[in-house]
């Protein structure tokens, strides 16, 4: 170990490292404000200057991080934000939470990584240690961090420290946040993995050391396939089980029942959020550089990206048993958030599900409380309060994201058809539901 390494890592254990964080999002903001927590000096670096005045006055625009812990530490004078990337030159670890999107052809897009890591070797000292956490294909850190940051003369595990550790957040999610989801730790070197592991054990109470960043890369895409796989079987599954006349959700809850060899996955309106849907072609782009085709991930993508029409032609066949056309009729959307109770709707399956709707002639309205507005080319949608989407002269109802804020009785009492992809209404009976394995589910026989 060098004499930098040893020096960092016991600034680090005192906590008195200054810590960078770059990219205040879902990821970034829970990250720095945990930092902050635990007693260190955290500076988040964004190019977003509203985010940055957010930060500054105590606002928190994340839901996982309450307004009471940002502010505590702000007022601290814990933790502040800059758009001065000149700033970075003063901090002892620098964390890179970018965003990592696909381009339109679905290839990676780290031109985000790319423009972060300039400013960090524009900046880079001796003894410093940079972290990168976005998201990315194995051998990023390798062959794009790297060359970028040695241009400036100094050596990797020698002048400063290089690690992957991919961040494992789960937005919405109350059991596991940032501090209690074990992290995974590749260096480039021992000294690297040493330095990024002493320092996340500061926070996060289960650090899981791998050998390379590479592992480290490949540990967050296989997590992330393995998700993105197995809810394209259940979507499959679910398709298989209209034909066949079987409640999908009644299988999966039978089958979990076995306590070994099965692992629940639901099937759903299609893939969202900022991961799953686009981690799994991080992947196979890296594979097909290496002539290798990943046939299970190209698989699961198109039997995802086809739930939002499959969902359409519920809505069609809901609407036809009442004499009714999609075009004419008015459709109203539950949820446009990717998931239950949150406000991000990246790649909201539920965007595409109005986005085919208006294609076909439908007009459309929604209720989310997370998500007051949507912009779809030229259109504004506003988020209407669910009572008053009762009084509409609504034709059919489509649950895309069963926040627990929604009250269904009402819903379900108003006799409009309801087309549920989230199986919300399991504990109601009405020949008006449709669930996404197709069947009706009629009353009770004790009701009848
Ligand atoms: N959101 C999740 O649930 C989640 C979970 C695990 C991993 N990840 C990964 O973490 C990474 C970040 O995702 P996120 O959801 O936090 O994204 P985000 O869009 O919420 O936040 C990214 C932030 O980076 C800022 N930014 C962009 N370019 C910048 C630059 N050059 N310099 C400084 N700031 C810059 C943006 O303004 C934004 O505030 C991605 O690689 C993502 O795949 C996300």
């Amino acid at each position: 170990m060098t004499g930098l390494q040893t020096s960092l890592v016991e600034r680090i254990r005192e906590k008195h490292a200054h810590i960078g964080v770059i990219g205040l999002g879902y990821v970034g903001l829970p990250l720095a404000v945990e930092f902050a927590r635990a007693g260190f000096d955290v500076t988040g670096f964004d190019v977003d200057e509203d985010k940055v005045r957010q930060v500054n006055a105590g606002r928190s625009y994340i839901p996982d991080v309450s307004q009471d812990e940002l502010g505590h530490v702000v007022t601290q004078g814990r933790f502040r934000a800059t758009i001065d990337f000149s700033e970075l030159s003063h901090v002892d670890v620098v964390d890179i939470c970018v965003p990592t999107p696909l381009r339109k052809t679905k290839d990676p897009d780290l031109s985000f990584v790319v423009q972060a890591l300039d400013v960090v070797a524009a900046n880079l000292r001796k003894g410093q240690l940079v972290i990168l956490e976005s998201t990315t294909y194995p051998g990023t850190t390798d062959e794009v961090a790297l060359p970028v940051l040695r241009a400036t003369g100094l050596e990797v595990e020698r002048d400063f420290f290089l690690a992957f550790s991919p961040e494992r957040v789960d937005p919405g999610n109350k059991t596991y946040t940032t501090s209690n989801i074990p992290k995974i730790v590749g260096g480039y070197g021992a000294a690297s993995t040493e330095a990024a592991s002493v320092l996340y054990s500061q926070v996060v109470s289960n650090v899981v050391p791998v050998s390379s960043t590479r592992v480290a890369e490949m540990v967050k895409l296989l997590e992330n396939t393995f998700r993105a796989v197995n809810i394209g079987l259940v979507n499959e599954i679910a398709q298989m089980c209209d034909k066949l006349d079987i409640d999908v959700w009644e299988v999966i809850d039978a089958a979990k029942t076995k306590p070994f060899g099965f692992m629940p996955f639901y099937p759903g309106p299609g893939l969202g959020g900022h991961c799953i849907p686009i981690d799994p072609f991080y992947l196979s782009w890296k594979a097909r550089q290496t002539g290798f085709e990943c046939r299970f991930i190209e698989l699961a993508g198109h039997v995802n990206a086809a739930m939002p029409e499959y969902v359409v032609e519920r809505v069609a066949t809901a609407l036809n048993a009442r004499r009714k056309a999609v075009n004419g009729s008015r459709v109203h959307l539950f949820g446009m958030a990717y998931k239950k109770d949150v406000g991000d709707v990246r790649e909201s399956p539920a965007l595409d599900i109005l986005d085919h709707l208006l294609r076909r002639g439908a007009t459309l309205s929604y209720s989310d409380p997370y998500v007051p507005s949507i912009k779809h080319g030229d259109q504004l949608f506003e988020h209407v309060e669910p009572a008053d989407a009762l009084h509409r002269g609504t034709d059919c109802f489509v649950i895309c994201t069963d926040h627990s804020i929604f009250d269904w009785k009402p819903i379900v009492d108003s006799g409009v058809p309801i087309v549920d992809t989230r199986n919300a209404l399991r504990a109601f009976r009405s020949p008006t539901i449709v669930s996404l394995s197709g069947r009706t589910r009629g009353a009770p026989p004790d009701a009848a």
